[in-house]
């Protein structure tokens, strides 16, 4: 694992979004893999920014989100198509036929699921991975228990999660109790994954991550079985890492050519 702790997280989200815009770069048709919540937010902004001002390209982009509420339709407020579509895909140039959202509306889910992961494989599989963290360790919507090798399926939310999640619902009650979700082994088949995690509430869901067991308790910990897991942090959700200043210190010390 690659750990990037930065002093704050909008310097973090410009790491982010180096690494994101030299996948398009170098590859034109690039598979990204897309996250939802307040994490990335900051990442977008600046994608939309290197889009205008730079010319960031993504007309032969791919993309796919991690998961979508079960029961919402598209247009929602809340729905996760809704905030794809305010924070990124209407601000850039990507195509619209190759956006590719769970379906929360799907009758049919282990079919609709089925899709989903045969979408991935026709695209040749995801390139990067865009993730943020639950409080609860959870990266997508798997949730604490979730199976390594788990693949896109319906799962049920954690009142944690519920809870969390509420602001954009009035209230806990409202929140949709189910999901469908990329699954760990989905997650594990990018080429890259690039986690983002910031603020205090993290910091113990990110030191378990990072220097826990691996365990389905902490389904964010399997990233330490990936090839390439990058970690952008802030420094208050690293602040519970035992090893912090050794990371830094590797990340300080890169050769050029490693840097981002
Ligand atoms: P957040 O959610 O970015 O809104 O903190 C992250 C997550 O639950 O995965």
């Amino acid at each position: 694992m690659e750990i990037i702790i930065q002093p704050d997280s909008q310097q973090a989200s410009q790491v982010a979004a180096r690494i994101v815009a030299r996948t398009v770069r170098e590859k034109p048709h690039a598979v990204i893999g897309l996250a939802t919540g307040n994490t990335p937010l900051q990442l977008y902004r600046i994608l939309v920014e290197m889009h205008r001002e730079q010319g960031l390209d993504f007309s032969g982009v791919t993309c796919f989100n991690l998961d979508e509420y079960l029961g919402l339709p598209q247009a929602h407020p809340s729905s996760y198509h809704s905030y794809m579509w305010a924070h990124l895909f209407s601000l850039i140039n990507v195509a619209k036929e190759r956006i590719h959202i769970p379906d929360g509306l799907a009758q049919d889910i282990p079919a609709s699921c089925r899709k989903y992961e045969q979408a991935i494989r026709s695209a040749g599989g995801i390139d990067v991975q865009v993730l943020g963290i639950g409080t609860n360790g959870h990266i997508g919507f798997n949730e604490p228990s979730s199976s390594l090798q788990s693949r896109t399926r319906i799962k049920t939310l954690t009142d944690e999660t519920r809870r969390s999640n509420a602001a954009g619902f009035g209230s806990e009650a409202a929140v949709p109790t189910h999901v469908i979700t990329m699954g760990l082994g989905t997650i594990m088949e990018s080429r890259l994954c690039l986690l983002l995690a910031f603020g205090k509430k993290k910091a113990r869901a990110v030191a378990q991550t990072v220097e826990g067991p691996v365990t389905a308790m902490v389904p964010g910990s399997v990233l330490q079985m990936h090839p390439r897991a990058i970690l952008v942090l802030d420094r208050e959700a690293a602040s519970e890492l035992k090893m912090a200043e050794y990371y830094s210190w590797v990340y300080e010390h890169k050769p050029g050519w490693q840097k981002y």
